[in-house]
């Protein structure tokens, strides 16, 4: 199809999952949620999207409970779907996983070393951090893992660098959730001034929400398993079985836009109609704009 405006594409686009929570077996998620089918919808939609991705970027809260077979249930429903997309899979582990049940699924190591990864993608540099501290809910990051960032970062990357990690470093809505932040987002600010790190990809809260670290955004994706009611007071932690979201990362050359695509597909119609939008590719780009945004 002609590309009706006249901007350039995206350098890079990216699919940012995160806190599947997938569990073994027959087991719904709190009661509520079959986590395996959620990952299913979620992926199938990035799929329907029919677009090129570069990345497939799940960060963290991959399973709920780090059962072993649980990372194998994740790899036999993101693998194949990574394959059809020929994207390269970035996880990382959050709070609910467990570092060595991880790093034998998804890596076969034998390790309760975090799985800490560089994945270059046509000069675009991706560093998964995994911000989970083994035996609490809150994360950070080791002085090892800070070391070993800051090496990574020595040298710029072509088209600069996307850091994914669980904990978002910015503020929390919940007062619950607060207790359970990254804990020194002051320090990983100073680590990454003057470093070409383009923006901050995260999880953990189960909203859809955006901040800053430094002049750095950070974009955190909903939850694909289930969501937090963002409209339920402020106090109280409330489930919800929708609207569960993944976030469409689009970098540009010069700067990178993030976009909520909903998990769930509702009742749809063509806002404007294809004849229409063929049309307007037949129109010189330098009209377009005068055709279309014109009130009729
Ligand atoms: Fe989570
Ligand atoms: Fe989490």
């Amino acid at each position: 199809m002609v590309p009706a405006g006249s901007l350039p594409a995206p350098t890079h686009v990216i699919a940012h999952l995160s806190d599947m929570h997938l569990i073994a077996g027959d087991a719904l998620l709190h009661g509520h949620i079959d986590t395996a089918s959620q990952l299913h919808k979620a992926l199938a939609r990035v799929e329907q999207s029919a677009q090129h991705f570069d990345a497939l970027v799940l960060s963290g809260d991959l399973t709920d409970q780090g059962q072993p077979e649980a990372y194998t249930l994740l790899r036999e429903i993101v693998e194949p779907v990574a394959e059809r997309l020929r994207a390269p899979v970035v996880m990382t582990g959050g709070n609910h996983d467990e570092r060595r049940a991880l790093a034998l699924g998804l890596n076969g190591a034998d390790t309760d070393e975090p799985q800490d990864a560089v994945t270059m993608v046509r000069g675009l540099r991706i560093i998964s951090l995994d911000s989970a501290l083994p035996g609490f809910h809150h994360g950070g990051f080791s002085d090892t893992q800070y070391d070993w960032l800051s090496t990574q970062l020595a040298q710029p990357a072509e088209h600069g660098t996307i850091l994914v990690m669980h904990h978002p470093p910015i503020r929390y809505r919940s007062p619950m959730m607060q207790l359970l932040d990254f804990e020194d987002a002051p320090r990983l600010r100073a680590a990454l001034e003057g470093t070409d790190v383009r923006a901050i990809l995260s999880g953990h809260l189960h909203v859809t929400s955006f901040g800053t670290l430094g002049t750095i955004p950070v974009f955190v994706a909903g939850g694909v398993s289930y969501v937090d009611d963002a409209g339920a007071p402020r106090e109280l932690l409330v489930g919800v079985d929708g609207p569960q979201s993944w976030n469409l990362i689009e970098v540009h050359a010069d700067d990178v836009v993030g976009t909520v695509v909903p998990v769930e597909q509702h009742k749809s119609w063509p806002a404007i109609n294809e004849a229409v939008i063929a049309y307007i590719g037949t129109v010189p780009e330098e009209q377009r704009r005068a055709v279309f945004s014109t009130k009729r």
